[in-house]
């Protein structure tokens, strides 16, 4: 049976699955619900300094990209940080470490970027018992308008200053929330890094707009007439945060940073994704505000029963092994060959793929055949690009088939080398480097 108890950054969880900082996190009665639906861990909603509370619109919050059987793939938000004093959060933390001494309780902060504000908050998150604080560093609406969240995120000196303020004035382990609204996430994760941070989470929300109501003309969602770009997760952001996250992972500025991945997790296999490109644990929002708190069931028995099946006995046996095989295209082998194949028994002739490639691909696949309906990859015509599998409404029922070394490519007429060969050394690269001897 495999064993899913987590060390991140120091801190301890009898799994990998956390909620990430949001509503879920945002009071101890629906911490207490997720702890005993079986969270690892917590980051609780964002608090910032003391003073007037802050005010979140009274309108819609959320918005929503849906299928046409509304299913949902994107998310949309333009919630504040907390809007519940800070004094009364603090209590409740207090209490729910104390009754839950075995799940990870971490405290998401942010305050403006002066060294006062952040000696004045981070004694009183410490005496609470907490695990660590999480710095949210990614907020990209409201707050960041206010100097704070994304405002700092994207600055990698403020980063850097504030992370070692934290570092200065508390003796928690400091992760650093990223935000992914920026060119290059290597340069904010280097500068957490330099001010001594002890992990960094991301992604936080992508800056985005919904729509517009074709009825009104008007921004959707939006209250009073008006809307803002908000903060974009939930499932559609995923890859983009692999992506962030697995270029932490392969910088050696940043070798050895511990990466709590967040973005679009909802189930084992989006974390076994997260922690194979090097992360060491998960958060989630969307998913636990859409389906509720019990999904975290599915993730725990779907991550051991897999480690099982792979002979892995803790989430440190695959964590970062699929880093190594991701590159730059230059090095991706040009001498190998995939051809597209169609199972008849599994088709169902609704004609996609080959409307698909037929229209904006290399026109590959037949329709007919013989006078009758029949669909089929003519080898000498397909590149093997995978927009058929990828329209295909039938699982498995085309699948790729690299060639063999010593096939011949019945498009090129070429046959398909054993040894590798990338864009560096090609010929038609006028930059190439010359083979080595
Ligand atoms: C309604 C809502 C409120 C959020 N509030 C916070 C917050 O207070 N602090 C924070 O660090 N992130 C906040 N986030 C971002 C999430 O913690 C998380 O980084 C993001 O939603 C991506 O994860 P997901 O795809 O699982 O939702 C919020 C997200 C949502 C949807
Ligand atoms: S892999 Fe691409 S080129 Fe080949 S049949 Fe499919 S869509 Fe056409
Ligand atoms: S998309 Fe799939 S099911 Fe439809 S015709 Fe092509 S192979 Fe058959």
């Amino acid at each position: 049976m495999a064993d899913l108890r987590n060390t991140f950054a120091g801190i301890t969880s009898p799994n990998p699955f956390w909620l990430a900082s949001a509503p879920p996190t945002d009071k101890a009665y629906n911490i207490h619900r997720a702890f005993e639906a079986g969270w690892g861990g917590v980051v609780w909603k964002t608090l910032g300094e003391d003073g007037p509370p802050i005010v979140n619109v009274n309108g819609p919050r959320y918005g929503a990209l849906l299928t046409p059987d509304r299913r949902l793939l994107g998310f949309n938000n333009i919630e504040l940080i907390t809007d519940r004093p800070l004094q009364l959060n603090l209590d409740e933390i207090r209490a729910v470490k104390r009754s839950w001494p075995e799940r990870a309780v971490v405290v998401s902060l942010m305050v403006p970027c002066t060294e006062s504000a952040w000696k004045a908050i981070l004694p009183r998150v410490e005496d609470t018992g907490c695990d660590g604080i999480e710095l949210n560093f990614g907020c990209p609406h409201g707050m960041s308008e206010r100097g704070m969240g994304a405002a700092v995120g994207q600055v990698p000196e403020y980063i850097q200053m504030v992370t070692a303020w934290c570092k200065q004035y508390s003796k928690l382990p400091v992760i650093v929330k990223l935000t992914p609204n920026i060119t290059d996430i290597r340069q904010p994760a280097r500068a957490a890094k330099a001010g001594g941070a002890d992990a960094v989470s991301l992604i936080n929300t992508i800056t985005s707009i919904m729509g517009v109501d074709p009825a009104t003309l008007t921004m959707s969602p939006s209250t009073g007439g008006k809307g803002s770009h908000g903060g974009y997760c939930g499932p559609a952001v995923k890859p983009i945060a692999l992506n962030m996250v697995a270029q932490i992972g392969r910088d050696p500025a940043t070798a050895g940073l511990p990466i709590s991945g967040i973005g679009g997790v909802g189930s084992w296999r989006d974390a076994l994704d997260y922690i194979a490109l090097g992360a060491g644990n998960v958060q989630v929002c969307t998913a636990a505000m859409v389906y509720g708190f019990k999904i975290v069931q599915e993730m725990i028995d779907g991550l051991s029963d897999y480690m099982d099946s792979m002979g892995f006995a803790t989430t440190a046996d695959f964590q970062g092994r699929a880093l190594p095989t991701v590159t730059e295209w230059q090095h991706l082998n040009l001498n190998a060959v995939s051809k597209a194949v169609i199972d008849p028994d599994k088709c169902i002739e609704c004609g996609r793929c080959h409307i698909a490639c037929e229209d904006t691909s290399h026109q590959a696949i037949t329709a007919v055949k013989d006078g009758v309906r029949h669909f089929e990859v003519q080898d000498e015509e397909c590149v093997g690009c995978n927009l058929c599998v990828t329209v295909c409404p039938v699982p498995e029922c085309i699948t790729m088939r690299p060639l063999a070394p010593g096939e011949v490519d019945a498009r090129t007429g070429q046959t398909v080398l054993a040894t590798a060969a990338d864009w560096t050394t090609h010929p038609n690269n006028p930059m190439r480097q010359s083979q080595p001897a």
